[in-house]
């Protein structure tokens, strides 16, 4: 067995070696500041010497056999090194980006998008891709939500094992490739939606919001984890014993092998925990942390902290063994390069398969907002279009930095998709690079415009603007997009408004001045195909946003799932001394689960088996559901709950189950959910498990705004 090959070869290693084995550097573009930055001469010196574990950024399957050869060969005991990426939303085929793919609320795609990313990144020769990113939030100002799955716990646990299963698979073949949880933990709290911000949150917060969607992740196997950048209860996360040890190792019973962040080690410094980089590589260790990410605090400092007593060796070998397991359990120690064949890498990237998938997903991803007199789909391909907005002909801006090696020549531009689908389309860019627009694209636009049956118009922001490092305080619409807006809609023709965006923006200003939205994220090489099959109708939406939309920024955090406060305002507005804001609603602009489709559904008759339940009954809900529109479609049909009174106070309404069910036009279904203690309970200050007893509402839906409502009492 593999532990008894890993305890053999740790037997062998000097300290030295042992501390190589946690040491990760970069040997690639830079996805954090380059301060530490390791020379080439150094890197092969220290290879030599078994001092490097894993590269980061190193790719392609030729690259990483020359580097896993040196490894190989050269270094003394001859272990194979890991190659890490980050391969967020796909390798060289793009997919929806995770917050888009997570508006599918369709698992087995999500899963499908990861299986086909993991299996391009392996054949380059990749072990292990940094994702998926489990964190969860409520601020679009925050870049990094365009990773996540959103704002609800339930559904980002499932979404977090979807992905965690189509990136591993049972790691038996060389098409998966080792998993990332991060970032461990609550980063997605980040105060301001700033990105590296501190965080503070409250245990219970913490068990209930924020830590289940990792522990999801674990639970279904994730190799690894990443510590996050932020504080928590004042330590910084690679440092935190808590979250470590007594969370992740004890409670949990991880297996895998704890890797940091970029140089999260050595910000233990800057935030005040640690005095230079021997004490960082101390409390890291100590606390729990493994693998360093480009600090070298580890490779320069754990073998004299060993000498001096500081360190336990035990907890090194446990750390150095862990990495080692998953290297065997890869099959590198009998084949070091099975992953670098440069043949199976021509053979996988970018196939017409792929292409097929992510365009699937991309359809299955953009959530249809506002449809005014049913003005889409735009069926007939005779429809004389006026396609407006820079965007829509922009491949530079189609993406975010998470890019993989996906190569601009290749995508399908919004432009590309409609031109395939409809013959008579004209094009105006509307506003420039910067957002901004002028009399002379204005007019150019709405000249266009006047000549057409319908306007399509691609506003929103760049994918430049999305991912780490790309914190907004302005989610407007940015001005020149409005102004292009009104003077189009002074036309009066029909307007169809696609978004492009890596997170939600504040579209109030942009509803009065369109018939119909469609939200298209960011949505990877296939975007304009996936974009024109929707607004053709080849796709019916079936999409529902899993982050809420603002009213306007200043309401950020605006999330469905917030508590009750002791002064709840009347809905709308109120009187004076309630809890409201006086200038805007407290409600957003669309609530967390929204999404239309091209046909409407009518709920009606929830239902419940038992009006009392004991704790070990199972509580069937049924709730009937009709496809009344003149379409067939697919309603993503949702169920919350609401525990009235607790000894902690519960959120106003918590997803707990949902089923995507087929409806051909004038269909009805009943379907029934159940829901059992596990679904009542919730987690104390502790972590433990409370189910109390008492009455709780419960709700059903389209979304989680336009509910049926029902109650029941736990005895
Ligand atoms: O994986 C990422 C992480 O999410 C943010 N900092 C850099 C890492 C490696 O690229």
């Amino acid at each position: 067995p593999i532990q008894i090959r890993v305890k053999d070869l740790l037997s062998k290693m000097t300290i030295e070696e042992k501390a190589g084995q946690l040491n990760q550097l970069n040997s690639g573009d830079l996805t954090g500041p380059g301060l530490n930055a390791t020379s080439q001469q150094e890197k092969l010196i220290m290879l030599k010497a078994g001092k490097i574990g894993s590269f980061l950024n190193t790719i392609g399957a030729s690259t990483t056999r020359s580097v896993q050869k040196i490894a190989v060969e050269q270094s003394r005991l001859g272990i194979p090194l890991l190659f890490g990426y980050d391969v967020i939303h796909g390798y060289k085929t793009l997919f929806p980006i995770p917050l888009a793919e997570a508006c599918s609320w369709d698992l087995d795609q999500v899963t499908e998008n990861s299986k086909v990313a993991a299996k391009e990144a392996a054949v380059s020769g990749l072990h292990w891709t940094f994702a998926p990113m489990c964190d969860i939030s409520t601020d679009p100002r925050w870049g990094r939500v365009m990773e996540g799955a959103g704002e609800d716990p339930y559904y980002a646990s499932l979404l977090a094992s979807a992905r965690v299963k189509g990136f591993q698979g049972k790691l038996e073949s060389e098409y998966n490739v080792l998993a990332t949880v991060k970032h461990f933990a609550a980063y997605g709290a980040v105060e301001g939606g700033r990105d590296y911000n501190n965080v503070d949150v409250s245990r219970s917060k913490l068990w209930n919001t924020y830590l289940p969607p990792y522990e999801a992740a674990v639970k279904a196997g994730a190799a690894t984890v990443m510590n996050s950048f932020n504080v928590l209860d004042g330590i910084p996360a690679s440092g935190n014993k808590f979250l470590l040890t007594e969370v992740l190792k004890n409670k949990w019973g991880f297996k895998g092998f704890v890797v940091s962040d970029w140089n999260s080690f050595g910000e233990m410094i800057p935030h005040g925990f640690a005095a230079d980089y021997k004490d960082v590589a101390l409390k890291a260790l100590k606390a729990g942390s493994m693998m360093d990410m480009e600090s070298k605090s580890v490779i320069n400092h754990l073998p004299q902290l060993i000498k001096e007593g500081k360190l336990n060796i035990a907890q090194v070998d446990d750390a150095v063994g862990r990495i080692l397991y998953y290297k065997f359990k890869l099959g590198l120690f009998e084949n070091p390069y099975r992953f670098s064949d440069e043949q199976r890498e021509k053979d996988n990237l970018l196939t017409p398969a792929h292409r097929k998938v992510a365009r699937i997903a991309g359809t299955k991803s953009i959530v249809l907002l506002k449809n005014s007199d049913q003005l889409l789909p735009l069926a007939s391909k005779d429809k004389k279009i006026a396609l407006v907005g820079f965007y829509a002909n922009s491949k530079a801006d189609m993406v975010d930095m998470w890019k993989g090696t996906s190569d601009y020549n290749t995508y399908v531009t919004v432009y590309d998709g409609l031109k395939a689908q409809y013959k008579d389309l004209t094009f105006a860019d509307g506003y420039n690079s910067k957002n901004e627009t002028s009399e002379k694209l204005i007019a150019e636009a709405v000249n266009n415009a006047s000549a057409a049956d319908v306007v399509i118009v691609n506003i929103g922001i760049s994918g430049k603007v999305s991912g780490e490092d790309k914190s907004l305080a302005d989610i407007n619409i940015p001005a020149g997009q409005i102004a292009l807006l009104k003077a189009l809609h002074q036309t009066g023709k029909p307007i169809i408004a696609l978004v492009t965006a890596g997170r939600p923006l504040v579209l109030t200003q942009v509803l009065p001045y369109t018939n119909a939205v469609l939200y298209c994220w960011l949505l990877g090489t296939e975007t304009g195909n996936s974009v024109a099959d929707v607004v053709k109708g080849l796709y019916n939406p079936t999409a529902k946003t899993v982050m809420s939309f603002p009213y306007a920024v200043g309401q950020v955090p605006v999330y469905y799932n917030h508590f009750n406060t002791g002064r709840p305002a009347p809905d709308p507005g109120g009187d004076s001394f309630y809890s409201r804001y006086l200038d805007i609603p407290n409600q957003p602009l669309f609530p967390f689960g929204y999404g239309l489709s091209y046909t409407t559904f009518n709920y009606r008759n929830l239902s419940l088996d038992l009006p009392l339940l004991n704790s070990g009954q199972v509580q069937n809900v049924s709730v009937t559901v009709k496809n009344t529109g003149k379409y067939d479609g697919e309603e993503i049909v949702q169920l919350y709950i609401n525990d009235i009174t607790a000894s902690i106070v519960r959120p106003v309404k918590e997803l707990k189950a949902y089923k995507k069910i087929g409806l051909k036009a004038g269909e009805e279904k009943t379907i029934t959910f159940q829901l059992g203690a596990k679904d009542l309970s919730f987690f104390d200050d502790k972590g433990n498990v409370i189910l109390e007893k008492g009455k709780f509402k419960i709700f059903v839906g389209g979304n989680s705004r336009d509910v049926l409502e029902t109650t029941f009492e736990l005895k």
